[in-house]
């Protein structure tokens, strides 16, 4: 072994990163614990999958996979412009939103800008920035007793937006905690935010949210050439597996994505998926209605054994665990669901150590979900 102390080298933003923690795969958990019978609730995936269409898609994209993909992906462009109104230069795509959420860093943010978000929301948006040397403007988020419970305080972001704020990041609703922001309340924000700073809206659960009063930012992208908004689909399009996503801009700020872009960032199969999903509409639809009703199994379990939760528009809850019980914390019980073969997601690196993230699967899932945590949990 060499005796580099290699961390010397890396940049300086790099050093101090800590990795994303993805959710727990099915495979690892049967390695680990030797249980099979799992289920997968920790990644707010689609518990239906993705449209039938979208599968017979990708097989006969396969015949063609010993050639590189389009790398202006015209097709699925052509389609996110006619289904949203857009033309075809105002997106980008990219491998997951994640992708373009870094691309937005790379492009926007130097060692001597800040990005502005939220307190507990989505762990990407530091990693992004740490990863570019910039630094981050954390915002204290909303009270636990808030309407929103931990959600995005738009009167304070705008109120810490500084002369080194250079990019705002903002999800609509919010990861972890589910928690969203109204039409009126988020575009008096985007009014209020110079022109000179970058606002990204990301709506990675925008098809989920039910919600009167929820908007669709990329209407406002026209009056505010600053904004960017990303989706994916990642979530209620079931395609979480092959890593497309996509965001509406303005043209030029998409020209400046695309420069840093690689090449053929969003492979043959994903594009045609992507593109077969979109004329599904009957598949979101079945998707959202299976989340709408899942959502309601778990709140109202909640509300009859009085477990706290932060109500959720999107396909995942934060449900508190760890104040209810006396004996067992988050991490312990957390600890008993993979035992029984059920991975949710642990949020003690979102700070939220008492809670537990559950993704919304299907009714089968949701009923093993509660009735472990009523046992585990001695409800
Ligand atoms: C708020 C939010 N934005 C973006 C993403 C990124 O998803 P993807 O890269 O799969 O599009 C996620 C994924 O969990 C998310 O929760």
């Amino acid at each position: 072994m060499s005796q580099n102390k290699f961390i010397d080298l890396a940049c300086d933003g790099v050093k101090g990163l800590n990795p994303y923690q993805p959710g727990k795969p099915i495979s690892e958990l049967e390695r680990e614990y030797g249980v099979t019978d799992i289920i997968k609730l920790a990644s707010n995936e689609n518990p239906l999958g993705p449209s039938k269409k979208a599968m017979q898609a990708m097989q006969e994209a396969m015949q063609e996979i010993q050639l590189y993909p389009d790398g202006n992906g015209f097709e699925l462009k052509k389609a996110i412009a006619e289904k949203f109104g857009f033309d075809l230069n105002q997106i980008t795509l990219g491998n997951g939103s994640n992708d373009i959420l870094e691309l937005i860093a790379r492009v926007f943010l130097t060692p001597a800008d800040e990005s502005l978000f939220s307190q507990y929301s989505f762990a990407v948006y530091p990693l992004a920035t740490q990863a570019v040397g910039a630094s981050m403007n954390i915002v204290s988020a909303l009270p636990e007793d808030n309407e929103m419970p931990l959600g995005h305080d738009l009167a304070a972001m705008q109120a810490a937006i500084s002369d080194k704020t250079k990019v705002i990041f903002v999800a609509n609703p919010n990861n972890p905690t589910g928690t969203w922001l109204k039409a009126a309340d988020l575009e008096a924000f985007i009014a209020a935010v110079p022109q000179n700073i970058i606002v990204v809206v990301d709506e990675a659960y925008f098809e989920y949210v039910q919600e009167a009063g929820y908007p669709d930012c990329s209407k406002l992208i026209v009056k505010y050439p600053n904004l960017i908004v990303t989706r994916t689909f990642s979530k209620a399009h079931g395609l979480a597996g092959v890593r497309v996503g996509f965001s509406i801009s303005h043209p030029d700020i998409a020209d400046l994505l695309n420069r840093v872009r690689q090449p053929f960032n969003v492979n043959t199969m994903a594009q045609a998926a992507a593109v077969a999903s979109l004329a599904d509409d009957e598949h979101i639809a079945a998707s959202v209605a299976s989340n709408s009703a899942g959502l309601k199994q778990i709140m109202e379990f909640c509300d009859a054994k009085g477990v706290g939760y932060i109500p959720s528009v999107g396909n995942f809850i934060c449900i508190k665990v760890g104040s209810n019980n006396e004996k067992l914390g988050a991490a312990e019980i957390d600890e008993q669901l993979l035992r029984n073969g059920i991975i949710v997601r642990p949020v003690a690196n979102y700070k939220m150590p008492e809670y537990l993230r559950v993704t919304v699967g299907t009714k089968a899932e949701n009923d093993r979900l509660l009735k472990a945590l009523e046992k585990i949990m001695n409800l």
